[in-house]
């Protein structure tokens, strides 16, 4: 009786030992596999990612997506993109990944939040996770990947300000944060990328806008001092207290020659250049049009 226990403990050992052999590939072809059943994979696009493929030593290396280094030991690239997947990302899998060069899920439809773990993917040189729909804040952490080149976020649904330690990656060239709905203005860190080639924020025009409508201050400041002969200097602080018509009597008074109408046009011009509220400033664009088409008018 007693023998017979043991025999079927024994069987049973040998029957743990006989499945976890057979599930067991390597680490690597072992997370595939739980991503795999974790995504919602409705075009079965990941049919192939099955143990039935019996590359060696790493099964996974002949899957569609994955690509290996020379020897076949060990996964360097991740590519999911365009696949019709979705679900959240399940970033913490991705451990086993140590020599993981590129992962690009771009064109699917994940969602949720974006799981701080990616970053932990030090190797990587290109990560790409744009048109899907993760949402919440961009994750801290981003600067661990210290080679990384390429980071694509486009159009998700990221709120939140914009992630500050990206400025850190001394190594980052294409930076896309563009399509979410960040809020704020961009992180003054923004202005010590290093090695940055191509960068678009939506926030990118407010910023653009913002750098014309500084000229056109500096701008409307030099024409009232040089229409005042110099007794003008700093005229956007003095406009806060002087009032306008007593700043427009020292201008005629050093234009006595000149038709007033036209003094006139140029001076509500330079005024509106260093108005106090910014978004009263005309663009350069427009301020030279204005002083232009006051011009053409006295040459009438
Ligand atoms: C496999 O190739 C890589 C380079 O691609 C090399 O660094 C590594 O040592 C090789 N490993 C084995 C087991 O040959
Ligand atoms: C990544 O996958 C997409 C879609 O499956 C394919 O069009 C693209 O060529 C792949 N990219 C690389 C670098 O293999
Ligand atoms: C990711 O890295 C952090 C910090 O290095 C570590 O604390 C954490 O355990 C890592 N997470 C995973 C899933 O390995
Ligand atoms: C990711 O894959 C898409 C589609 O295959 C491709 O257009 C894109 O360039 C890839 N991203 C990177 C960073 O290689
Ligand atoms: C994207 O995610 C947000 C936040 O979870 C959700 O409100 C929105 O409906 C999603 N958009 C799409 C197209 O699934
Ligand atoms: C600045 O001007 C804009 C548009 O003319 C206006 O909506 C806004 O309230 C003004 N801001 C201040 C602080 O006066």
């Amino acid at each position: 009786m007693e023998s017979n226990c043991k025999l079927y403990a024994y069987f049973h050992l040998f029957l743990l030992f006989f499945t976890s052999l057979a599930q067991a590939a390597d680490p690597q072809t072992d997370s595939l596999l739980t991503l795999k059943s974790l995504l919602t994979d409705n075009s079965n696009t990941l049919q192939d990612w099955s143990l039935n493929s019996n590359t060696k030593p790493v099964p996974s290396c002949s899957w569609s997506g994955i690509l290996c280094n020379q020897n076949s030991t060990s996964v360097i690239s991740i590519n999911l993109s365009s696949k019709s997947l979705s679900g959240t990302f399940p970033a913490t899998l991705l451990t086993a990944f140590t020599d993981l060069l590129e992962l690009n899920i771009s064109d699917n439809s994940f969602s949720g939040s974006l799981p701080q773990e990616i970053f932990n993917l030090t190797t990587l040189r290109s990560l790409d996770i744009s048109l899907n729909n993760f949402s919440g804040p961009f994750p801290n952490g981003a600067s661990s990947l210290k080679s990384l080149t390429i980071l694509n976020a486009l159009s998700n649904s990221f709120t939140g300000s914009l992630p500050t330690d990206l400025p850190l990656l001394e190594s980052l060239k294409v930076l896309n944060l563009a399509g979410s709905y960040f809020t704020g203005s961009i992180p003054a860190q923004y202005g010590s990328f290093k090695s940055l080639e191509f960068l678009h924020l939506d926030q990118m025009n407010d910023v653009i806008r913002a750098e014309q409508q500084k000229d056109v201050y500096s701008f409307g400041e030099l024409v009232l001092e040089i229409l005042s002969n110099g007794k003008l200097r700093d005229a956007g602080r003095l406009v806060h207290n002087k009032p306008k018509d007593v700043l427009l009597r020292e201008v005629y008074a050093e234009n006595e020659n000149v038709v007033e109408q036209e003094v006139k046009r140029v001076v509500e011009v330079a005024l509106l250049c260093i108005s106090s509220n910014h978004s009263d400033r005309p663009s350069m664009e427009d301020a030279l049009r204005f002083l232009s088409e006051s011009h053409s008018s006295r040459i009438k």
